[in-house]
């Protein structure tokens, strides 16, 4: 997804403008820019491709600018390309806009640009038309255009404007897209993400929804829709830059799968006190959870995935019947909500637009919200009336996957507060529970010190060209989320289905070698598993599967055993994914990909 940064202040913003833009990396762009200030003109440079070209671009120009603004860009409106990339300017190039989002109007608003007033559109994107509203609407007031703009417009941004006739101000915008103020001494930054500006400041603003910026390098002031002024205060970020560096691992996608039992051990440790559940920021009460008479669970891709497993684990400990729906289904499926309805959404940027849609629709017909996020600050959090934070420290890799181990904690810490909320466990129940989730992060890290296994094997299978995933109840949960792992970052043709369900159609895509991986770590279900595996192999599939250390021996049966250490089934997902992640990293990098930016997929999905 796009990425914005923006500087003013006493420095050359160009080193800070790219340095800032390789930090949204991980968004995913095809294209990126700059625009600057300089000489009493505003100088655009832009390139398709990797920041690498935007560098050999300006390498020679030594660039001098106080004030400037920079874009990564994920194409929506016209293809990658040097001259649909950002910044975009007016006629005469003395306003420069980078955006991020989507302008629903653009083509209402480009007929009026081109009809009433004349003017020839350069590139096909929607932001143009923003340049070229602000100059339409400039009388000597940067602000003031930037608002008569604004009005018009329709549909999701954060935006960066510098103007060469006012070139100690940067303005900024933001409507359901995100933005961060950076504040420091002499000089002050706008951004997508915290990251970008990390090493400059800890000192954040949030900007909210319709709200526009003013800022100097000495001054920021935010004003809302309306123009009244704003008072925020900042708030301190207390991870540092280096906690999203990679630390000597080849990708932040192994690192951050390395990082797991600490990213549990954290969301857990703080989420305990002496032994028992102790939220901060979900604070329900009995009578408000016995007040709903349904709930939903929503999310998206990896988030959508934890969410079918928190599922499980609120009907085990609290009796709770959920719906699990995928946001971009949900928000468009007339679904049953009232003031009874609690929806819990799952996001691990708090951004993506269909999981913040999906809440706006739910909290509009009246439900409440309880948001399990990583990102502080983010706007899931500031719609949510409660919030469990996954203290899993930044993801860099677009493939979500200590978010996700987090996610599922979430889940199984809510749904045995739900549990005591409503009588349906007791205290030692509860802490028979909870004491096995303080062992995970110790078996997760004997899994992570054991990978001989698994990079024998995908060595053996990377150039496999589709691998399945079977399982049934969690175990099918698990398969999903294994397979899009596989896919997003190994592009291997996979999918994964319910184990009960190959014979009504899937096992006649089962011939000789067809890589097969299934999960029987559930006890209940394992015999009926066990003749699922009988059934591929018959037909000449070569099954790997994954099974609790405790589990009776079928390796007569299966090509591969993989071991993951015992705990209750209930709890396998936490372990069981960690080596699924590991394979298809192990794959992805064997197989030459980009691991951590995949081609076509972006971090955050803040578009439709
Ligand atoms: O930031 P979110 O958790 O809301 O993102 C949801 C999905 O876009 C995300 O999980 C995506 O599926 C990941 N690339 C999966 O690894």
């Amino acid at each position: 997804m796009c990425g914005i940064v923006g500087y003013i202040g006493k420095k050359n913003a160009v080193p800070i403008l790219i340095d800032g833009l390789k930090k949204l990396e991980y968004r995913g762009y095809d294209s990126s820019g700059i625009a600057i200030y300089s000489n009493n003109h505003i100088i655009i440079e832009k390139s398709k491709g990797r920041l690498t070209n935007l560098e050999e671009k300006i390498e020679n120009k030594n660039f001098n600018s106080h004030l400037g603004i920079g874009h990564t860009r994920w194409a929506t409106h016209g293809e990658p390309s040097d001259l649909n990339a950002h910044p975009h300017t007016n006629t005469e190039e003395t306003i420069a806009v980078i955006h991020n989002g989507i302008i629903e109007n653009y083509l209402e608003l480009k007929n009026f640009l081109e009809s009433e007033c004349n003017i020839k559109l350069k590139s096909e994107t929607d932001t143009e038309v923003i340049a070229h509203l602000i100059d339409y609407y400039f009388e000597g007031n940067l602000l003031d255009a930037v608002y008569k703009a604004v009005h018009r417009m329709e549909g999701a941004y954060a935006i960066g404007v510098i103007c060469k006739n006012e070139p100690d101000k940067l303005i900024a915008v933001r409507k359901d897209s995100p933005l961060i103020i950076g504040i420091g001494e002499n000089e002050n930054f706008i951004a997508s993400d915290i990251p970008a500006i990390l090493k400059h400041t800890k000192n954040i603003l949030l900007v909210e929804n319709n709200e526009f910026v003013e800022i100097t390098k000495d001054t920021i002031q935010i004003y809302d829709n309306l123009k009244r002024t704003v008072d925020r205060k900042p708030f301190e970020v207390t991870w540092d830059i280096e906690s999203a560096e990679k630390e000597g691992y080849e990708h932040f996608t192994l690192k951050e799968i390395h990082e797991q039992p600490r990213a549990v051990l954290n969301t857990l440790n703080h989420n305990l006190k002496n032994g028992k559940i102790n939220f901060e920021n979900l604070k329900i009460t009995k009578e408000e959870l016995q007040a709903f008479d349904k709930i939903y669970i929503i999310g998206c891709g990896t988030a959508y995935n934890a969410g079918l497993i928190g599922k499980y684990a609120l009907k085990k400990f609290a009796g709770i019947n959920a719906i699990c729906d995928i946001a971009s289904e949900f928000r468009y499926n007339d679904p049953l909500i009232d003031e009874k309805t609690l929806v819990i959404c799952i996001s691990q940027s708090g951004e993506t637009l269909d999981t913040l849609q999906s809440l706006r629709l739910a909290k509009e017909k009246g439900a409440k919200i309880l948001s399990i996020v990583n990102i502080v600050g983010s706007s899931l959090t500031r719609e949510s009336d409660y919030i469990f934070y996954t203290l899993g420290g930044p993801e860099i890799g677009v493939a979500s996957t200590k978010i996700f181990t987090c996610q599922l904690l979430g889940f199984y810490l809510i749904s045995l507060h739900f549990a005591k909320l409503l009588n349906k466990m007791n205290d030692d129940e509860i802490s028979t529970y909870i004491n096995e989730l303080t062992t995970i992060p110790n078996k997760i890290e004997s899994i992570l010190n054991n990978q001989d296994q698994i990079k024998k094997i995908s060595s053996m299978q990377f150039n496999n060209e589709s691998i399945f995933y079977m399982g049934r109840n969690i175990d099918m949960e698990i398969a999903y989320e294994s397979s899009l792992k596989l896919k997003e970052i190994s592009y291997i043709n996979s999918f994964a289905i319910g184990a009960g369900e190959l014979k009504h159609g899937t096992i006649a895509l089962v011939k000789e070698n067809t890589f097969v991986i299934s999960f029987a770590t559930q006890e209940n279900l394992f015999d009926k598993m066990v003749s699922n595996i009988k059934e591929i192999k018959a037909r000449g599939a070569h099954v790997l599967t994954v099974v609790k250390e405790s589990s009776k021996n079928i390796e007569n049966l299966c090509d591969e055993i993989l071991k993951i250490p015992n705990t209750f089934d209930i709890f396998t997902p936490l372990l069981s994914i960690i080596p699924m992640q590991l394979l298809a990293y192990y794959i992805s990098v064997m197989r030459g990909n980009d691991v951590d930016k995949p081609r076509n997929l972006a971090k955050s999905v803040t578009v439709e």
